[in-house]
């Protein structure tokens, strides 16, 4: 493996539109922190990237169904998610955006480039578009039935049952997103990537040369693709939002959003550059630069096949050397969906649990979809604090703590002699860091998480085995010994967890009162020197209960069940009240006996209702629907104890109970046969 002088780590640039939840975070964000984090305790040159994605087609479609411009919502989103990855100890070096003039510089200035060296393929073809909306209708503006599996709102970039790829006019019936009209077909002039060319000339060759190194789920996607041979792919489209197309006369035409998008990297490390005095050219032109994508797995190709084709058109870029893309994240056992609400909001746990974020990495690391989906319980989430953080983890670093203070006044003692157990044990200790090396340079971060945990694993069990706190009478010297090499295991653990749990890292080296220490120490024996005073002791972690799981899994299902609802149109559930409230209500039988429309309004109708008590008068909401011929002589439920009100100037004594839909249809609740007059309804 070479050694690259230095990295450009890049995380896909979320698109501005909605919220974060867990399935973006264990997609590409936490596993592309974890990697940096490791990189920067060797030492390395990194620049870590990142950044939103406010281009696009669902960017337009909910400003509009907001009835708000683009740019409010890119705003709002850019700066809930730039918080959430903060919040979350996600450290880029810039979370830039691709509505900044330097992006948009940045991403004209390379397609022109492209355009002047005569990389592109210019066609003039038939495009759907909208007469009524006066619009073309590129990616997600045009909605059809999918060609590849029937699903009938598959979009014109892609189908999301079945996940194919799609132009529009594959589509069977193929209707506007905006109008819902059947699209016209109007010619239009776009610029087209050759990558049938490029496959022929470079990429599938390119591709096979990473057969070995790059995970089996991302060369697999890009073979599949290369098989099934790759077309020409349209660069621009005809929109107002984006970039704008730099050359000839183009008005209203933008480059399509994963052209620009990927040239974000480029952006952002410019913008970074600027800010530090760096040469953003480094990073992304000299050999030396290894160059890394982090990604979810629905991002492949555009970083695995087209980007690197634009960077290679482009001539002056270097090639990625690896793209660890993750599958998917399941939650509960079920796809998390933004739509369904069937989801965990990094905003939301933030706010519930602001000393948890550890516990969350923790355990979403454990559980990366690394080579297929996987799953977050909350059950999980609290066996892996409970049984491993807490009893583990936390375990060891108290009790080192503890006894430190309890036989040495805080103060690191002397090694006395090793013993061979003490031997075996430094011997694990270097390895495990070894190892965990190994892993997290193979972008296994699931095994890299849990031997990071080992090395916590290591000092609870040594702990355990030599008992020093039933020594120190018979053999200070043993406890001393003992104590030593916990707490170089202590400072080992506070350097191996910083990439997976770095605010535990950060008390734990409070606790131990020592700076951040560089990557090479861990395993060492000799981290802290004898004499060095550490703190109090405290608790690294705290229990989750029982009733914490229970409430979030509730928290889920009745977030799922309120969209649900809502989607039927059906309004939410009132709060419980007692039975007895419920029997201070006096529901009767009456028999409508009058009717007559209340002048000058709209809704209202008159009544006079006999109650079975007496007969009075009620003002009803149900002119719009009724002739008072149609309800003259019906029987109806009505409430009797209500206090009287006046509505236009007529005192109503009493409400004729109505059942009313989503659409605000009413229907009377009357009974089923024709009963007294009085009856009570109970
Ligand atoms: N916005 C895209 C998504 O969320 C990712 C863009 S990655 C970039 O799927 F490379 F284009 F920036
Ligand atoms: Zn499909």
């Amino acid at each position: 493996m070479k050694e690259p002088g230095r990295y450009l780590v890049t995380a896909a640039l979320p698109y501005a539109n909605g919220p974060l939840h867990i399935g973006h975070i264990a997609g590409a964000y936490l596993p592309a922190d974890i990697y940096v984090r490791y990189l920067r305790l060797k030492g390395r040159d990194v620049a870590f990237i990142c950044g939103s994605d406010e281009h696009g087609v669902p960017i337009t479609l909910r400003a509009r169904k907001e009835g708000i411009s683009p740019q409010k919502i890119v705003d709002k989103y850019h700066a809930i998610n730039k918080k959430g990855f903060e919040d979350l100890g996600i450290e880029f070096d810039i979370y830039h955006r691709t509505s900044a003039p330097l992006h948009h510089k940045t991403a004209s200035d390379f397609f022109r480039k492209l355009y002047e060296d005569g990389e592109f393929i210019e066609k003039e073809e038939e495009q759907f578009f909208d007469e009524q909306e006066n619009q073309f209708l590129a990616d997600r503006y045009i909605v059809g039935t999918c060609p590849s599996c029937g699903y009938d709102q598959a979009y014109g970039d892609q189908c999301e049952q079945c996940g194919t790829s799609l132009s529009p006019k594959e589509l069977i019936n193929p209707v506007s997103a905006l109008s819902g009209n059947k699209p016209q077909l109007r010619k239009t002039k776009h610029w087209y990537l050759p990558l049938d060319r490029y496959q022929e000339e470079w990429l599938e060759e390119w591709i096979d040369s990473h057969q070995n190194d790059w995970k089996a789920n991302v060369y697999g996607q890009c073979k599949s693709w290369l098989n099934q041979k790759l077309h020409p792919r349209a660069v621009t489209r005809d929109l107002e939002w984006g970039v704008p197309v730099p050359v000839e006369d183009t008005d209203s035409k933008v480059l399509y959003v994963w052209f620009d998008a990927p040239i974000g990297y480029i952006s952002a490390t410019r913008a970074w550059a600027e800010e530090k005095g760096k040469d953003w050219e480094k990073y992304w032109k000299d050999e030396d630069t290894s160059m890394i994508h982090f990604i979810g797995k629905d991002n492949i190709v555009f970083h695995c096949l087209i980007f690197p084709s634009m960077l290679k058109a482009h001539g002056e870029y270097i090639l990625p050397d690896n793209v660890p893309a993750n599958e998917f994240l399941n939650l509960e056992g079920d796809k998390l969906s933004t739509s369904r609400n069937w989801a965990v909001w990094v905003n939301e746990f933030v706010e519930q649990f602001p000393d948890k974020i550890d516990v969350l990495r923790y355990t979403l690391a454990a559980n990366f979809p690394e080579q297929k989906d996987n799953d977050f319980t909350w059950k999980d989430f609290q066996n892996r604090n409970n049984n491993e953080l807490v009893a583990v983890m936390g375990n060891f670093i108290n009790r080192a703590l503890v006894l430190t203070k309890k036989y040495f006044n805080r103060q690191v003692p002397e090694v006395k002699e090793l013993t061979d157990y003490d031997r075996v044990t430094l011997e694990r200790a270097r390895a495990i860091k070894n190892d965990l090396e190994d892993r997290i340079e193979h972008y296994k971060f699931r095994e890299a998480v849990k031997i990071a945990m080992d090395m916590g694993r290591l000092g609870n069990k040594y702990l355990a085995d030599t008992e020093p706190w039933s020594l120190y009478e018979k053999d200070p010297g043993r406890v001393a010994t003992v104590l030593n090499l916990s707490l170089q295991l202590a400072a080992s653990i506070s350097i191996v967890i910083e990439p997976f749990l770095p605010f535990t890292a950060e008390k734990l080296r409070k606790f131990l009162n020592i700076s951040k220490l560089d990557w090479g120490l861990a395993g060492q024996s000799n981290i802290l020197e004898a004499g060095h005073e550490v703190n109090k002791p405290q608790h690294l972690f705290q229990k989750v209960e029982d009733q914490v799981v229970e409430q979030q899994v509730e928290k889920l299902q009745e977030a799922r069940r309120k969209k649900e609802q809502q989607e039927r149109g059906v309004e939410p559930a009132k709060e419980n009240i007692s039975f007895d409230d419920f029997t201070r209500l006096d529901i009767r039988v009456g028999e409508i006996l009058e009717a007559e429309k209340v002048p000058k309004t709209r809704k209202l109708m008159k009544l006079k209702v006999d109650t079975g008590l007496d007969t009075r008068t009620v003002v009803a909401g149900i002119a719009e629907q009724f002739s008072p011929e149609e309800v003259r002589g019906r029987q109806v439920s009505i409430a009797v104890n209500l206090d009287p009100r006046r509505i236009k100037g007529i005192e109503s004594q009493g409400m004729i109970l109505m059942a009313e839909d989503a659409e605000g249809r009413l229907t009377f609740l009357s009974p089923g046969t024709k009963t007294q007059r009085g009856a009570v309804v109970k």
